[in-house]
Formats: C-alpha cells, structure tokens, sequence
C-alpha cells in the first residue's frame, strides 16, 4: 500500500497542500484548479455558478484573481453583494476545496492595469465583443477586430477567502477539515467527512 501522505494527520500539511495547489491551478492551464467555479448570489436573491480561469493567487493574503467583463452579470452580482464562495476539485489528488470570502472589484485601479498589460490579444478580445455578454442575439455575433477596445469592458475580481473547507478523498479513510481565519488569526480544525 502507498504510504499515507503528511496531510492524512496534519492539518498544517493539508493546509499547505491545498495552497500549493492553488499555486499550481494558476501556474498549470492543464491544472483542474485552473477552472474553478465562482458562487455569487443572483439580484433575484438565487444562488448562481460559473467556470472561471484563476488568474492569480497570494498565499499571504488568501487573495485569488480572477477576470472578467464588466458588463457580465456576476460583476453586478458582486458590487451588490462582495459574499461570494470558490469551488475547486482536482480528481487527480481526489481534493475538493469550498473557499468562502469577498470580492472586491477593479477596473481603473494598477491592479487592472497590470492585469490587462499581462493578458494576451486572445483573452482581450473576449472584452471587445458588442453587445454585452448575457444580451439575447437572433445569431451570433460577429468576432471583434480590435482587442484593445475591450480594455473599458476588463474588471478584475479579486477574491479574498476567510474560510476554506477541505476535503480529500482516500480509500482508507476520507479526511476532512476546516481552516479560518480571522482576528484571532488562523483557526483549523477536523471535521467529521
Ligand atoms: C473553461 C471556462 C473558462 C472560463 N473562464 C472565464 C473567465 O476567466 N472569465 C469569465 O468572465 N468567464 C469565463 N468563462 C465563462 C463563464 O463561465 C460564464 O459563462 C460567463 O462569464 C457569464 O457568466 P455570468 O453571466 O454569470 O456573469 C469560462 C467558461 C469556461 C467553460
């Protein structure tokens, strides 16, 4: 039998495999972590899920980076309501993350700006396409020509998770565990699977 990793009885180690990970979702495009899914909750009140490319992540303020069109639904969902949760798993590690945090949105700020001075013609074009996303077509749209007219539609969202849950499969026995942080600093603790 293959030995049990650290983080089977550690939860400092699980907590460091699951920010390594998070490094490696933005680092590895064939990552599962590179696609996470973003819950925001609607203007209806109705909770709402979406594929997004995580962008970027700072272990030292627990802050992913994402992109997306100012125009879009989720950007209005979270200017009203920052309370947004991240949905990761990797079926390889058989490791699933549920990180619950804020959204804070940038457009003009030096964030955007590096952030766009960063992306390739081929993700900027996605912010170049009239009409806004979401707007019903009797055919689709024709492709943009100019990627740089999408700058005025680029936001960056900037996720900061106060909680994560983990959770990681394993034959001889799941372990799951729950890592806070707050005033008090980091809190972690076992959880029943
Ligand atoms: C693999 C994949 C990656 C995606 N990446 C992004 C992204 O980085 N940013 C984005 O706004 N939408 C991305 N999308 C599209 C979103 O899932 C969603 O359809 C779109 O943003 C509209 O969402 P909204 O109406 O909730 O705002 C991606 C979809 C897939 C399938």
């Amino acid at each position: 039998m293959k030995p049990r990793p650290a983080f089977a009885d550690d939860l400092a180690a699980a907590r460091a495999e699951a920010f390594a990970l998070l490094a490696r979702g933005v680092a590895d495009r064939r990552h599962a972590f590179h696609t996470p899914t973003l819950a925001s909750i609607g203007l209806d009140g109705a909770p709402r899920a979406r594929t997004l490319v995580l962008r970027g992540f700072d272990a030292e303020t627990r802050s992913l980076r994402l992109h997306s069109d100012a125009r879009s639904a989720k950007i209005a969902e979270l200017a009203r309501e920052p309370r947004a949760a991240l949905h990761l798993y990797d079926a390889r590690a058989q490791i699933q993350l549920r990180l619950e945090g804020r959204a804070s949105l940038h457009r003009e700020d030096a964030l955007a700006e590096a952030a766009w001075a960063a992306s390739r013609p081929f993700s900027r074009m996605c912010y170049a396409l009239a009409p806004a996303p979401g707007t019903p077509l009797a055919a689709p749209p024709p492709a943009p020509r100019d990627p740089d007219s999408g700058r005025a539609h680029f936001a960056v969202i900037l996720f900061t998770f106060a909680r994560m849950e983990w959770l990681w499969l394993d034959a001889a026995g799941h372990r799951r565990a729950r890592f806070a942080w707050g005033e008090a600093g980091e809190e972690a603790t076992w959880l029943a699977p």
